[in-house]
């Protein structure tokens, strides 16, 4: 696979846009979340970051400092581009670039079925299961 670069972007600048689409793409259109639950407020000051390889944004997330912890979500790669390590260089990248803010506290809400993802980087489910954009979700944090 082409060499990934993955950086922090401002929102609304052309490459977040590219991101939004690329969530659009991934979230409404291929897993049918909601269009009106996917972008909220916090998409207004959040962290984008974005993965780039051959010249396109194949993946995005996003990094909300709230108050107890800092929440990673919106992790989306595109279809073609999975399965190679895209959405791991990502996490390495969130979780470096932003473990000082909490003191290394992160916490997530991961799609049942993504949870190896995320065992990967310290995260442990928690709580019972419950549904988010029509899919089945559980709570992790690494703390
Ligand atoms: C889930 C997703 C982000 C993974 O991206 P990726 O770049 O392919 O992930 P990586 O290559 O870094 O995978 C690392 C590990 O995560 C786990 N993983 C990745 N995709 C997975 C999937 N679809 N189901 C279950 N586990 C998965 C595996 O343990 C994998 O390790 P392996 O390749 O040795 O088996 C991507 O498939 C995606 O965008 N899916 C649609 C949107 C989505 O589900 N987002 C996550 C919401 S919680």
């Amino acid at each position: 696979m082409a060499d990934t670069v993955v950086l922090t972007v401002p929102a609304f600048s052309t490459l977040c846009n590219e991101a939004f689409k690329l969530r659009r793409a991934v979230f409404i259109v291929e897993q049918k979340v909601p269009s009106d639950e996917e972008f909220d407020a916090f998409d207004l000051t959040a962290h984008h970051v974005v993965a780039i390889a051959d010249g396109e944004v194949c993946g995005t997330l996003r990094i909300i400092h709230a108050e107890e912890h800092v929440k990673i979500g919106r992790v989306a790669v595109g279809n073609t581009w999975r399965g190679h390590g895209v959405a791991s260089a990502m996490m390495t990248y969130a979780m470096n670039e932003h473990r000082s803010v909490r003191e290394n506290r992160f916490y997530l809400t991961a799609q049942s079925d993504k949870i190896a993802l995320y065992e990967r980087f310290g995260f442990v489910a928690f709580g019972d299961e419950f549904p988010d954009g029509g899919m089945p979700h559980l709570a992790m944090k690494n703390y």
